[in-house]
C-alpha cells in the first residue's frame, strides 16, 4: 500500500490535492490545524481510500513538526505534498523520513 502525506489538508488546495490522491490502494496521511475542518475532509474519502490518518499539529512551531514526524512514523512515504509550507529548515533538518 502507498502512504501519501499532505500536509495544510484541512482546506483550499491541500484538500483538493488529496481528493484528487483518493485510491483504493493508497492510505492519506492527512494534516491540518482545525479538528473539524480536518475531520470533514476525511469523512468526504474515508470509504475511497485504504485509510485516512488524521495529524493535527501546528507547524509554526518547532514541536509541531517534530509531533507530526513522530506520528508519521518510519514506514516510507511514497508521496509528500507539503501544502503547508515550513520555514522552519533547522528542525526539518534534524528529523528524518525514510
Ligand atoms: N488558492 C490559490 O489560488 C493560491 C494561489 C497561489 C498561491 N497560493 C498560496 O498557497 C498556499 C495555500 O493556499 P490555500 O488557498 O490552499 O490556503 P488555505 O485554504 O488557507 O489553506 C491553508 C492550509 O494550511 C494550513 N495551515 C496554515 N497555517 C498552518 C500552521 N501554522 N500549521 C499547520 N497548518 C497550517 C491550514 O490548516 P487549518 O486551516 O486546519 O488551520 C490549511 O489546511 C498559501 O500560502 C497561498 O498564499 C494560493
Amino acid at each position: 500500500m502507498k502512504r501519501y502525506l499532505i500536509t495544510g489538508a484541512s482546506r483550499g488546495i491541500g484538500r483538493a490535492i488529496a481528493e484528487k490522491l483518493v485510491a483504493n490502494d493508497v492510505q492519506l496521511l492527512l494534516h491540518g490545524r482545525d479538528t473539524v475542518a480536518l475531520a470533514e475532509v476525511c469523512d468526504s474519502i474515508n470509504d475511497r481510500c485504504a485509510r485516512v490518518v488524521r495529524l493535527i499539529h501546528d507547524l509554526a512551531v518547532p514541536s509541531g513538526i517534530s509531533d507530526l514526524i513522530d506520528q508519521v512514523g518510519k514506514n516510507p512515504v511514497d508521496l509528500l505534498v507539503n501544502k503547508r509550507g515550513c520555514r522552519n529548515r533547522k528542525a526539518l533538518l534534524r528529523n528524518h523520513i525514510d
